[in-house]
């Protein structure tokens, strides 16, 4: 009778477990064979809590290249407010599961604030040219300039050939693709539809932890987008704006933090409309005192 395991019956249950890796030398021995071939990397960066609209990434990325490393690191150096920091949803092995759906060809990594940071938790300091002052960054000072830090380190050591973002944070999307032209990282940016859940709203890490009348209620930001959208073809941005700020006025439970048309790819607030630009609505919304920020393409 013969004893020997035969390995190769395993083969696809070994090739479906997915690695989930801490370090940065792990990263590299587990990403070498793919450097060794020139066999495509994608990368999808995240702070975890996955939903929707981080899975939809991740889906892309995987059409587009061999292997895909999914990292989960809830970045410190980007929260202003550090109750928000201590409240961020954090949910790893549902992660994992979700995850795992995707079969082979994942790599998560999930590193440690030293393996990030070494000692110090320190912040590069960009110069973004204003990009990073306006809307978000003129709300939440600082984070950009910890969202690129880490981003930065993380296209340094995954060396993927394409990075994937939401345009659920377009601004972010764009201070990205500006850092990564003035430090001449060799990557594609990849900008990803806005994922919405079934009454418009825009899917965040954040929603579950609104109440759930607030969660249907929450659906007015999406149609009051909808609403400028169709305004704008007709009428000027500071009648459009005016038009959504009373619109959140006379609402009980949600407040506008700011309502913004501007120019795509500068960011800059539209002046007077030119037919030779593309605009985009930008929102910031309280509800419940949980922050949730939508965008829309005017034109
Ligand atoms: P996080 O909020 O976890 O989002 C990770 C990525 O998922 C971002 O590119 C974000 O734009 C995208 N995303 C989130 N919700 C989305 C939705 N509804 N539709 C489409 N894409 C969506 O953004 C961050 O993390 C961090 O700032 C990070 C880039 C990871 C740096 O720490």
């Amino acid at each position: 009778m013969q004893n020997s395991l035969n390995y190769s019956k395993f083969a696809p249950l070994l090739k479906a477990i997915m690695l989930v890796l801490n370090t940065n030398e792990e990263l590299q021995a587990a990403l070498a064979p793919n450097r060794r071939d020139q066999s495509d990397i994608g990368l999808v960066p995240t702070m975890g809590a996955l939903h929707q609209g981080h899975l939809e990434l991740v889906h892309k990325a995987k059409l587009e290249n061999p292997c895909v490393v999914v990292s989960i690191f809830v970045n410190p150096t980007q929260f202003n407010d550090p109750s928000d920091l201590e409240k961020y949803p954090r949910n790893l092995n549902a992660d994992l599961d979700a995850l795992r759906k995707f079969g082979d060809g994942i790599i998560v990594f999930v590193p440690g604030i030293a393996q990030m940071y070494g000692d110090g938790l320190v912040t590069k300091e960009y110069d973004f040219a204003g990009l990073d002052l306006r809307m978000e960054g003129r709300f939440r000072p600082g984070h950009f300039q910890g969202v690129a830090t880490v981003v930065e380190k993380l296209l340094r050591v995954v060396d993927p050939n394409r990075a994937y973002f939401g345009e659920k944070d377009y601004q972010q999307l764009q201070i990205i693709k500006k850092m990564v032209e003035q430090e001449r990282i060799p990557v594609e940016i990849i900008g990803c539809d806005i994922v919405r859940e079934e009454n418009g709203l825009a899917m965040s890490s954040r929603n579950k932890r609104l109440s759930k009348r607030l969660r249907k209620e929450a659906s007015f930001i999406y149609r009051n987008l909808k609403t400028a959208k169709n305004q704008f073809g007709t009428e000027s941005a500071s009648s459009v704006t005016g038009w959504v700020e009373e619109q959140f006025s006379s609402h009980p439970d949600l407040e506008l933090e700011y309502f913004v048309i501007a120019d795509s790819s500068t960011l800059k607030p539209v002046q007077r409309k030119r037919k030779d630009k593309k605009y985009r609505a930008f929102i910031a919304v309280y509800a419940e005192g949980i922050r949730l920020i939508d965008n829309v393409a005017l034109n």
